[in-house]
């Protein structure tokens, strides 16, 4: 591995990552990626889009009002109103990258309609490829600049903590399996999620909540893990991970009816299939409880548009022999993204010195106990940003910034568990949790949960692999969930079904015991 000097380190090249990496330009910045820039990367996969107040009719408080209300009573109002008073801006600055938006016959931004917005405030492009657009426009700017270097396929393992502060990370170089050293005063974890930890899950195989586990095992506060998103209608095709059919499929009228030809959602919510995703999510999942089978039908509201509107949904239909022109598209909820994270202030700084967090893994207080549609991609855009000025404002402060990456010499292969073992306990990890920690919980699957993770901790929780911080993370989601007796937003307690006041409130908490 080369050697450069740097001033920041930056662990993640998502819409996060990318976004404090540029925005910390001039400084000299080292972007770390598990993968090749731009693969494994659920940014890349964001189909509905960012949301901002732009439309005449909308405002920063209407979209304010919409993120509390989906956030179930415990989002951090300070927080969301930073969000969305920025978020304007910070879609401005991204046109102004390049970013090829979609626009109406007028020119003006295409804004799309989601779940639980009052208004039309979804900006995307290529009708369901927001994402993709995202990472690509990012990445060009990122490549431009000569301030900041992308080393990639290098996966971070641990931090390093002296005298309390983050000085770096301990990391493996994913091809020759040797050990490195990165040394910086300024260190961003900016890693993604958490779905692979689920057996149903729309992100991609490297959502295994690194981040989220370093930090817990350095000893950081972390905040609102109970609360994990599932997305309704994942394609259910039997492919692991499960591609999306974006909510934008239900915001331009397509409705959700079992195999009995039965439209159901409109007995269980006033708004429907756009009621909010949790409970739309609960919904379809009842129907399975029942043994039916949930399909999304778009014949009248879609039909022959869908190849434009749609076109990477579409995609994914056809490869499997399914056409949304006239036949149900099969769907079924899948977990897609963790309100919760590494707790951070409002400028993305973490309980540890020098450690900074943005984007999913990251938990601002924004989301509260649910997430609204399109809010991920603005979460890490605004702090992402947020993030690189408070390191810009510490470096003015203290000129003393510096870094070195080394690499270890004597650079050994980790010891690894025999490959079938692991495999079965990342297949045991998931399963429990999609059973146990998903969807509906209760406390007696919950301590049968944790007792299975402590047993598999036992075993992996030393591995080499992802294994090590799914573990680690898995505890933490169980162990929250188990605390908050009640049900809010996308924790739903079926021992405890109803909210309480009692908990409105979000929760922090700290790895008890180093794994
Ligand atoms: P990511 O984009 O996941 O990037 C994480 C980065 O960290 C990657 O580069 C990865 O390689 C790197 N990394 C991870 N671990 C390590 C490690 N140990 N060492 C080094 N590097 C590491 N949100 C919206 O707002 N709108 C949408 O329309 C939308 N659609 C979605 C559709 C799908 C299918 C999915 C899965 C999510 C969607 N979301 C959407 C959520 C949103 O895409 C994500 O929350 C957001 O992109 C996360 O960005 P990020 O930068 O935090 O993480
Ligand atoms: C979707 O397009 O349905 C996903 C949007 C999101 O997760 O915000």
């Amino acid at each position: 591995m080369e050697h450069h000097r740097s001033d920041a380190l930056v662990i993640g090249a998502g819409i996060a990552g990318l976004i404090a990496a540029l925005k910390l330009s001039p400084a000299r910045v080292t972007v770390l990626s598990k993968t090749r820039l731009g693969k494994g990367v659920a940014t890349d996969w964001a189909q509905g889009g960012i949301a901002a107040a732009i439309g005449k009719d909308d405002s920063p408080q209407l979209h304010a009002i919409d993120t509390q209300r989906a956030g179930a009573g415990i989002s951090d109002r300070k927080i969301v109103e930073i969000l969305t008073r920025d978020a304007p801006a910070r879609v401005e600055e991204l046109l102004e990258l390049g970013a090829a938006f979609d626009r109406t016959a007028a020119g003006e931004l295409a804004l799309g309609r989601e779940a639980a917005h009052q208004r039309r405030r979804i900006v995307k492009a290529g009708g369901d490829a927001t994402g993709h657009e995202i990472l690509k426009t990012l990445i060009e700017a990122v490549r431009a600049l000569e301030s900041i270097e992308v080393v990639e396929e290098v996966t971070a393992r641990d931090l390093i903590l002296e005298d309390g502060c983050v000085r770096g990370v301990t990391a493996i170089d994913n091809g020759t399996g040797a050990h490195v050293e990165i040394r910086a005063d300024a260190v961003v974890l900016a890693t993604g999620g958490i779905g692979r930890l689920y057996r149903h899950t729309t992100n991609p195989i490297e959502a295994t909540g690194d981040g989220i586990a370093m930090a817990a095992r350095a000893g950081a506060l972390l905040a609102d893990m109970e609360f994990v998103q599932f997305h309704p209608t994942a394609l259910a095709i039997g492919r692991d991970p499960m591609p999306l059919v974006t909510e934008a499929v239900r915001g331009e009228g397509a409705l959700l009816v079992n195999d009995l030809g039965e439209r159901f959602m409109a007995s269980v919510h006033p708004d429907a299939e756009l009621a909010p995703r949790d409970v739309v999510a609960r919904a379809i999942f009842e129907q399975q409880q029942r043994g039916r089978t949930v399909g999304l039908e778009a014949r009248e509201a879609i039909g022959a548009h869908f190849p434009e509107a749609f076109p990477t949904v579409f995609g994914f239909c056809m490869a499997a022999g399914i056409d949304p022109r006239v036949q149900n598209i099969p769907v079924a909820p899948a977990a897609h993204y963790l309100m919760g994270g590494i707790a951070v202030d409002e400028w993305g700084r973490t309980s540890l010195a020098n450690l900074w967090a943005c984007g999913e893994t990251s938990a601002t207080g924004v989301h509260g106990a649910n997430r609204l549609a399109s809010n991920s991609l603005l979460e890490a855009l605004v702090y992402g940003s947020r993030v690189a000025s408070d390191i810009a404002s510490a470096r003015r402060r203290s000129k003393r910034l510096a870094r070195h990456v080394q690499s270890v010499p004597e650079a050994q292969r980790d010891r690894r568990s025999p490959r079938t073992t692991a495999a079965q306990a990342l297949s045991d990890v998931r399963n429990v949790m999609y059973s146990n920690v998903g969807l509906v919980r209760d406390e007696a699957g919950l301590r049968a949960a944790l007792a299975r993770l402590d047993d598999l901790n036992a075993e992996f929780g030393e591995d080499a692999g992802e294994l090590r911080n799914l573990l680690v993370v898995g505890r933490m989601i169980a162990e929250a969930a188990l605390a908050r007796r009640e049900s809010r937003g996308s924790h739903y307690r079926s021992d405890y079904p109803q909210t309480n006041e009692a908990f409105a409130k979000r929760s922090f908490t700290r790895l008890r015991s180093v794994a």
